[in-house]
């Protein structure tokens, strides 16, 4: 999705701003943009990459310790010079820089159009920043009240930047829906539409809140909210190491996150789990110990990789708290009208905290009178800060755009919910019990799986240049296949599917041939020996199966083409370990096919639209 960058201080601000839509990159995009105050507004955009915006402005003056630049994915108009941000008024007293979308602008565009403005490009943007214009020029107020005016009256999502020709030295910013945070640093301030940009100037950020306008200047800042009363802003100090946003020696962020997960799950079950004791601890759902105890059904809404990581959930809560679970893409549940009762804990998982889809499931779920928790990794995020209560997957920041160590987190938090609330209800057995000092022992068993990677790297040779995949597994592993096959379809452009093992018979079985990958998760668990018997079925049509096993299995070798052994672990936590060899898998598949493997096409790291 978009990206925002923007400076005020007293350093040079054009490389700031062009570090800083870097570290953006891997949110997606196809544009970008830059404006820079130095006695006069310069801009400079361009369709393609932040370094094609770097050649433009080779040879070009780009002085002014004040500006702001954007990174555009777009949504209203096609990637095009002409569509990138900034985007100036007609008299260009006015430049904006906008993330998200605003629904009513063909109604002002209208209104504008007949007042004799122009414009230049398809985007609702550029209708945005003439109405402001139009504000200022029809009265007597100063370019902060105009941009405040006109948030009132526009309808939809988002986070902007204004520079005003009139009134140089002052950014104004403003969000609804789509974040920003202020680095607020020694005389100097920097806006990002997320930390990432920020960790290398100051640790100190203000996330402002929905409808919130902030001004700012080297001297300081004010923050408003659209009424135009002031607001006293709340200082985080962020956590986030500057080296967790490199790649450290890595190909790619994405190899980075997969071989990180040993450390990044322990760090989400880390404090949280007494194995003497056998308990578990989760401090952020202290307050809602009450409702969890009472609690009669539990509804996770969450959107792609999130979405499996809920599917995974759905086994683990009902399999130790034998309660009812329902999992909902969340932009299905905001429309579906749902029925909500007394006793429903809505819990919404997302990587990013800021998927639209999900913040508006949330905002529904709350409207209904449920309680609603979060699992996010990004703190402070809209999402953690939407929920009643909730706790952090603390995963790091994940940069590539394929979720994997955000999965394994959120997998890793959802286990110790389950255990956690059975133990409030006291629905706790002997054998869940006996899973928590095993979560331990999790860390240790994914470090083995990925330095298996050579030996996976060997598989994907063999399939890089298959145009489909069918992935296959039971129970918990079902979920896991569906996320295998998400991975390969997003990142290699190869078409792969995901199936309940047993449905394969009831239709996809049609497309096994001599050429079709098939790659089954058959560990062992209670349906081992029916998942054997699908292998069987693939192998008997000559599928070329790729089985993930447990280590020492003798049945499945004898049948598949390539095994992949992963360790034994009570089959609650398999998919931790199962779901690794697929995210290698589709990696060096990538690689192989020259993939963009941390930036895939049309892809957006958090997708801040509906
Ligand atoms: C897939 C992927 C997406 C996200 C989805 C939800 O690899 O990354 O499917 O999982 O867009 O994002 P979050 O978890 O940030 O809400």
């Amino acid at each position: 999705m978009c990206g925002i960058v923007g400076y005020v201080g007293y350093r040079k601000a054009y490389p700031i701003i062009i570090s800083g839509l870097k570290r953006l990159e891997y949110r997606g995009y196809d544009s970008a943009g830059v404006a820079l105050y130095d006695g006069k507004i310069k801009i400079y955009k361009k369709k393609g990459k932040v370094s094609e915006l770097e050649k433009l402005t080779k040879d070009k003056d780009t002085e002014g310790t004040i500006g702001m630049g954007h990174t555009r994915w777009a949504t209203h108009g096609a990637p095009s010079d002409e569509n990138s941000h900034p985007h100036v008024s007609n008299s260009g007293n006015f430049s904006i820089i906008h993330n998200g979308i605003i629904e009513n602008y063909s109604t002002l565009k209208k209104e504008l159009l007949g007042r004799g403005y122009t414009f230049n490009s398809a985007t609702d943007t550029e209708v945005l920043v003439n109405f402001i214009e139009d504000i200022y020029e029809n009265n007597e107020i100063d370019a902060t009240e105009a941009v405040r005016i006109a948030l009132n009256n526009v309808i939809g999502a988002y986070g902007i930047v204004v520079m005003c020709k009139a009134e140089p030295e002052k950014l104004i910013v403003a969000r609804r829906s789509s974040p920003i945070a202020i680095g607020v640093g020694e005389g100097e301030f920097i806006i990002a539409s997320d930390a990432t940009p920020i960790v290398e100037h100051t640790k100190d950020v203000v996330y402002l809140n929905d409808n919130e306008i902030a001004v700012i200047t080297k001297e300081g800042y004010k923050v408003l909210n659209l009424k135009n009363e002031s607001q006293t802003p709340y200082i985080h100090t962020i956590e986030m190491e500057l080296e967790a946003l490199e790649k450290g020696g890595y190909d790619h962020f994405m190899l980075k996150e997969i071989f990180e997960q040993p450390r990044s799950i322990a760090d989400s079950i880390r404090g949280r789990i007494d194995p003497e004791n056998k308990k578990v601890w989760l401090g952020g759902l202290v307050d809602v110990r009450k409702e969890l105890a009472q609690a009669k059904r539990f509804i996770f809404v969450a959107c792609g990789t999130s979405w499996h990581a809920g599917l995974v959930g759905e086994y683990l809560f009902e399999e130790h708290i034998r309660i009812p679970v329902e999992v909902e893409y969340a932009s299905e549940f905001r429309y579906r009208n749902p029925v909500i009762q007394e006793g429903d804990i809505v819990i919404a998982i997302s990587q990013s905290g800021e998927t639209a889809d999900t913040l508006a499931a949330i905002n529904l779920a709350k409207e209904r009178g449920a309680l609603v928790l979060g699992i996010c990794n990004v703190v402070g995020s809209s999402i953690s800060r939407a929920t009643h209560a909730g706790v952090y997957t603390h995963a790091g920041p994940e940069i590539g755009v394929a979720s994997t160590k955000a999965f394994t987190a959120q997998v890793s938090v959802l286990t110790m919910m389950a255990l956690f609330i059975a133990d409030l209800k006291g629905k706790l057995t002997p054998k869940s019990r006996s899973i928590i000092p095993e979560m331990l022992q999790v860390p240790e068993k994914v470090r083995h799986i990925v330095n298996q990677s050579d030996k996976i790297k060997e598989i994907a040779a063999t399939f890089k240049d298959s145009p489909n995949c069918l992935y296959l597994g039971r129970g918990s592993n079902f979920p896991v296949a569906l996320e295998g096959a998400l991975k390969l379809k997003e990142i290699s452009y190869i078409h792969a599917e995901g199936y309940p093992a047993a449905e394969m018979k009831h239709g996809p079985i049609a497309l096994i041939d001599e050429n079709m990958p098939v790659i089954f998760i058959a560990t062992k668990d209670e349906s081992y020996e029916k998942i054997v018997s699908n292998i069987e079925e693939v192998a008997a049509r000559k599928g070329r199966v790729v089985a993930i096993v447990t280590e020492g299995d003798t049945a499945v070798r004898n049948i598949a083409e390539f095994v992949i052994e992963i360790p034994e672990i009570d089959p609650s936590l398999m998919p931790l370990l199962s779901v690794i060899p697929l995210q290698i898998l589709s990696y060096h598949i990538a690689v192989m096919r020259n993939c963009n493997v941390d930036q895939p096409r049309n892809l957006a790291k958090s997708v801040t639209v509906e």
